[in-house]
């Protein structure tokens, strides 16, 4: 599986500690993830809105399955990457709305804040997500009507 993952100055680090931790993990297949870092790395200012549409644009043609993206607070770069048809990106704070996000939204972008988020909970919101399954049924019809 291929993830995607982009921030600005105020979420790299974040981007960076995530990216490390998922080097050692498995996809569900047993195979190790293939992550594409679109950048940015190093605290110069840069601009959320580039690096959310360059990750939201990676996921929606496909080049990669899902998409990680980081700013200071999680929510500028989350608006940039939702602006892409066909992207679900959520902005989470906690395990369970990591997990509500794959299961009811099939979120394929998780948004994170660096300057908001502790490391730690940023990697177990991130294996919840890839963890658990869409439960389709009523949240098929919802996030189809997303799409028009
Ligand atoms: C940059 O200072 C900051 O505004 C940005 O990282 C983000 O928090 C915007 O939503």
């Amino acid at each position: 599986m291929i993830i995607a993952m982009a921030a600005d100055h105020g979420g790299f680090e974040l981007k960076n500690k995530v990216k490390e931790h998922l080097r050692e993990q498995k996809d569900e297949n047993g195979e190790n993830y293939k992550i594409v870092d679109l950048g940015t790395n190093s605290p110069e200012s840069v601009d959320y809105p580039v690096y959310g549409k360059m990750c939201a644009e990676a996921v929606a043609s496909g080049k990669a399955q899902l998409g990680l993206v980081f700013c200071g607070s999680g929510i500028g770069i989350s608006i940039a990457a939702n602006r892409v048809k066909g992207v679900r990106c959520a902005l989470v704070h906690s395990v369970e709305l990591a997990r509500l996000a794959k299961q009811h939204n099939n979120a394929n972008m998780l948004a994170m804040g660096g300057r908001f988020t502790d490391p730690d909970l940023a990697l177990e919101m991130v294996d919840a997500w890839l963890s658990e399954k869409f439960e389709g049924g009523r949240h098929e019809r919802r996030i189809a009507m997303l799409e028009k």
